[in-house]
């Protein structure tokens, strides 16, 4: 018979809008929770809810085997837990703060220096879904701790492990969040332009702009075949023609079409250099090896 298992205490360290939603998910699953904040006054409704204030961040950091952090970025992070780093000794540390490859295994090895078992995370949700199955938390680092804790985990959201390197989990947040920020910005300039003939936006979202970006999703797997040789049905000529379309509208229209333009002029260039008609794959060539594609 499976025992069950009791919730294990928890720490939560910082208690910004991310970190606020991360303690409440941890509580209402019944975790003893423990929380630290720079402004202590933000932890006042967790508190009525059942929270442990910590009084220091020394307290915070040994009140519980698993300790998450949430905080603005990875100075501050340090400036917040340096100073207490040994207290972290023979525990769980989980960082769910945004930042570089880079800087996750600058602190995975400062971990590994104060004996602290590390994942670093990446957050791929808004607070309003911590706590939810359609959030998803990222990790990489200790395949161990992962593994130890990803119950405790799981009451953020859905938990993916994604390799040893501590670097990982943060290169591929930052890579869906740029493939985010690409696509909001495309979003951002079509509302734009077709906002200059006074159209009813909410309805052209939803029943135009919604459904073509969902279909233009089923070229998404022909790019992740970058290393292979693949026929297209929409050769970069014509693209580079329809992108030269949409900048002269915009300009006519009073829309600034610089975003196009960083598009446009790539493949202006790549088409100056090979015949038009290759492939989509030379551009996507041109993006990751610029310099071999001059
Ligand atoms: N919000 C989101 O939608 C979202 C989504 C995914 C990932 N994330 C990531 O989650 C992390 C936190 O984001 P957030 O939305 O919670 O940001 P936030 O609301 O701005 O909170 C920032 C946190 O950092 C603390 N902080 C800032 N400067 C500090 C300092 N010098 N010393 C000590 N503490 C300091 C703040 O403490 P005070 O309260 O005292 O200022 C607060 O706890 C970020 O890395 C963010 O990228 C956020």
């Amino acid at each position: 018979m499976n025992e069950r298992k009791e919730p294990i205490p928890v720490t939560v360290v910082g208690l910004g809008a991310m970190g606020m939603a991360l303690a409440s998910a941890f509580l209402a699953a019944g975790h003893p929770t423990t929380v630290w904040n720079r402004s202590a006054g933000k932890a006042d409704d967790l508190v009525a809810a059942g929270a442990a204030r910590a009084a220091t961040i020394t307290e915070a950091l040994t009140a519980s085997p698993l300790v998450i952090t949430c905080l603005l970025d990875y100075p501050v992070l340090h400036q917040v837990l340096d100073p207490s780093g040994g207290a972290l000794a023979g525990r769980t540390l989980v960082n769910l703060t945004n930042g570089t490859p880079e800087q996750a295994r600058e602190t995975a090895t400062w971990a590994a220096r104060h004996d602290v078992g590390y994942l670093d995370g990446g957050i791929m949700a808004v607070p309003a879904m911590i706590g939810r199955p359609e959030a998803l938390v990222l990790y990489s680092g200790s395949q161990a701790a992962f593994n130890q804790h990803e119950q405790t985990l799981n009451r953020m959201g859905g938990s993916r492990y994604v390799g040893a390197d501590p670097g990982s989990a943060s290169l591929y947040d930052l890579a869906l969040l740029s493939a985010m920020y690409g696509q909001f910005a495309g979003a951002r300039h079509a509302l734009a332009l077709v906002g200059t003939e006074n159209a009813d936006l909410p309805e052209f979202t939803s029943s135009l702009l919604i459904p073509w970006l969902t279909a233009t999703m089923i070229g998404l797997p022909v790019l992740a075949q970058q290393d292979t040789a693949q026929d297209s049905d929409s050769p970069s000529g014509m693209q580079a023609v329809a992108i030269a379309n949409i900048v002269d509208a915009s300009n006519a229209q009073g829309v600034d079409g610089d975003l196009l333009s960083h598009l446009l002029i790539p493949m202006r260039d790549l088409i100056g250099r090979r015949a038009a008609g290759r492939s989509l794959d030379d551009l996507v060539d041109l993006i990751n090896r610029p310099e071999q594609g001059k």
